[in-house]
């Protein structure tokens, strides 16, 4: 028996010698020590079959080793959690030092800042702002809107048709059709938008951007498109900034403009942006067309309105100083960056 437990003491020491993880030490503590498994407990059960006289002796024996066995492993236990708790300490190391990983930060594009600017004067105004479709059918992008059959912008060359009856727009007018038709006088809206056009230079996009404004009530006049337009542009450019109307010409407003505002870059003085005229055209705008009204049901004896509309790019463009459309849609970061 004394040789079995020198045995059994040495294994031990052999085997917690090479023991490096308390998951290790836990495996080698259920083989010697732990549960009836164990061969210490073994040990135990066999001492009944020992003879009667050498029990106590025995008994001693085995429970020396046993004891020995408990405070063997606990320094074990000890040891291997100093270690493992230090390699965890050193993994879990933060070096505050370290650069952090770079991002990039966006930017929003040059036609969206504009869109944002516009928006927020009009909505101080009491705008309430609607998008409508760009798919319109014939009734919504021309016949309702007072544009007659023979009308050049109905010319399949600017128009780009998906079948008979169906268009992308070529302005954000039908959303006058879509708001005429659905909300009850009086209402102020404003409806921004993708519109597209068979056309393409420096100035030009197949596909561009539009903001169209419409306001119905009892007896609007020019006056107040005049007087709301004033206030836009004190916001939009410069406190200094002025409006000035010219006669124009659109089916669905009678009568119709075309308004410049004064340039901002010299104040009306005359330089390369303004031409020399001191004055830049910013939109299109009237009075709308009673037909209009009659067309979407509205009685034009007792309502009235002005309509505008005008290019968020065209005028991106200006504000930012970019003579070609292309760098809007050309999606060079290094060049949409820059307008932040
Ligand atoms: N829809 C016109 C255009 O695209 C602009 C406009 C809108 C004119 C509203 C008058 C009233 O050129």
């Amino acid at each position: 028996m004394e040789e079995r437990i020198r045995e059994i003491k040495a294994r031990i020491e052999e085997e917690l010698g090479k023991a490096n993880t308390s998951r290790e030490l836990f495996e080698l503590k259920a083989k010697y020590v732990l549960g009836k498994a164990g061969i210490i407990p073994g040990l135990m059960k066999e001492l009944g079959k020992a003879a009667k006289e050498d029990r106590p002796k025995l008994g001693q024996i085995i429970n020396t080793l046993k004891e020995w066995a408990i405070e063997y492993f606990a320094r074990k236990e000890k040891e291997i959690g100093e270690i493992e708790k230090k390699i965890r300490y050193k993994k879990e190391t933060v070096d505050i030092t370290m650069p952090s990983k770079k991002r990039e930060r966006g930017s929003l594009h040059p036609v969206t800042l504009v869109k944002a600017e516009l928006a927020e004067v009009f909505a101080g105004m009491g705008f309430k702002i609607l998008e409508t479709r760009e798919i319109e059918d014939d009734f919504h992008n021309f016949t309702a809107l007072n544009t007659p059959l023979e009308h050049p912008a109905r010319d399949k060359q600017d128009t780009f048709y998906i079948n008979d009856d169906f268009m992308l727009r070529t302005h954000t007018s039908p959303g006058q059709i879509h708001s005429l038709t659905t909300i009850e006088p009086p209402f102020k809206v404003l409806i921004p938008g993708r519109v597209y056009r068979s056309d393409d230079d420096a100035t030009h996009s197949p596909m561009f951007h539009q903001m169209e404004g419409l306001v119905i009530d009892k007896d609007i006049t020019m006056c107040d498109l005049q007087g709301m337009l004033d206030e836009v542009v004190k916001k939009m450019f410069s406190k200094e900034a002025k409006t000035r109307f010219r006669p124009s010409f659109f089916p669905f407003t009678e009568p119709s403009v075309e308004v410049d505002v004064s340039c901002f870059e010299c104040g009306g003085k005359g330089c390369r942006l303004c031409k020399g005229t001191g004055w830049i055209e910013i939109l299109g705008g009237g009075i709308v067309n009673r037909r209009v009204l009659e067309n979407c049901k509205v009685d034009p004896d007792k309502y009235t309105g002005f309509a505008f509309g005008l290019g968020l790019d065209r005028i991106a463009m200006l504000k930012y100083g970019v003579n070609n459309i292309k760098v809007f849609y050309e999606n060079d970061l290094r060049a949409l960056r820059q307008f932040r």
